[in-house]
């Protein structure tokens, strides 16, 4: 049965878990130049630990787990801990967001231990601009990820791309071409003002309206119908099946049907993007609490869900929360 419930009536089903705070890339829109600095190995959740706390929110209600970082295959023996979490009964699914950097040599062995779909970011298909913009990735490395994560059967396979004004808008319409020509949905993102680069980010802000408009020079877009909890109004290529999906966190929120709570890579439960609202559960973990008041603590935070965010509100323009952080 479903607890985890909040004052406005939403329910968390869906967890957000990040794995570590590190990451291979250094995207220009989540990270400075220098990247971000780093937990202490000890500050971070053991697998153990992520176990049980896992246990404990899947009979509090969560049923579907998406694996985050900074960037989760930089986590040592990550198939270890999908092995762990993946006979879980409540568990109807359990997915994760890669850079895919180190995907292609690791994808067989995520989908035998239990692995069920992915999410790769891709920004760019122009492997120059894929450096700059990543600072140092190899679009050639993820490319061959998306490509045995197909093999593998990691699907279904999404890709995301970020958008960013005089960076990346030139290519959408190739995003999606790219995306039809593998049978995967593409997914836009617009961008976030968050983190020490959250001033650039607002200087590069494309609105959803008008990423649709750019992607409908060449390729008419038919609504779907929006479902409950998700966070993209998904469209179809008018006279096909593709599908493609435009996630507005910024110009249409979707904070009322939201049905999230994320778990940092150091054991704080946050309870919205946009804010470090939430609890520290290493310290009681790590204390000896019991399930049951580990549970509680859990609950009574979760009932404190902020409303929404706040992002198109120029009142607070940055929002100090570093993104490598929290997993997306
Ligand atoms: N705004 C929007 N998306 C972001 N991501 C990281 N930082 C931001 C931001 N400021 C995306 C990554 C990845 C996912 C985890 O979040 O590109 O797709
Ligand atoms: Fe790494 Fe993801 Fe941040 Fe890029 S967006 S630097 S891949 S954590």
């Amino acid at each position: 049965m479903n607890r985890l419930s909040d004052r406005f009536g939403r329910r968390m089903t869906y967890l957000r878990l990040s794995v570590t705070d590190r990451c291979d890339m250094r995207c220009v829109y989540c990270m400075p130049e220098e990247g971000e600095p780093h937990e202490i190995r000890q500050e971070i959740l053991t697998f153990e630990e992520i176990h049980r706390l896992v246990r404990i929110l899947c009979r509090l209600g969560i049923t579907h787990i998406r694996v985050t970082g900074g960037e989760p295959l930089v986590r040592r023996d990550l198939p270890v801990l999908i092995g762990m979490l993946s006979p879980m009964d409540e568990l109807a699914d359990l997915s994760l967001t890669t850079n895919a950097s180190r995907l292609s040599p690791m994808a067989e062995e995520l989908k035998t231990a239990g692995l069920n779909r992915i999410n790769i970011s891709i920004d760019s298909l122009d492997p120059e601009k894929f450096f700059r913009i990543t600072r140092g990735g190899r679009l050639s490395d993820v490319l061959a990820g998306i490509d045995r994560a197909l093999s593998a059967g990691l699907t279904p396979v999404k890709l995301n791309t970020v958008v960013m004004r005089g960076i990346n808008d030139d290519e959408l319409p190739d995003l999606v071409r790219f995306a039809m020509d593998r049978g995967v949905t593409h997914r836009f993102l617009e961008v976030m003002p968050l983190g020490s680069v959250g001033l650039e980010n607002r200087a590069g802000f494309i609105p959803a309206a008008e990423i649709r408009k750019i992607i409908e020079k060449r390729y008419p877009l038919e609504p779907l119908p929006f479902h409950y909890g998700s966070t993209a109004q998904d469209f179809r290529i008018a006279g096909t099946e593709a599908q493609i999906g435009i996630i507005s966190p910024v110009s249409e929120r979707f904070c009322s049907s939201c049905n999230r709570l994320r778990l940092t890579a150091r054991g704080r439960l946050q309870l919205c993007l946009a804010y470090e609202d939430g609890v520290d559960l290493k310290k009681p973990l790590r204390e000896g609490w019991s399930d049951d008041a580990i549970s509680d603590l859990i609950l009574k935070a979760a009932y404190q869900k902020p409303a929404g965010n706040h992002f198109a509100e120029d009142s607070e323009p940055v929002y100090q929360i570093a993104m490598s952080g929290i997993g997306g």
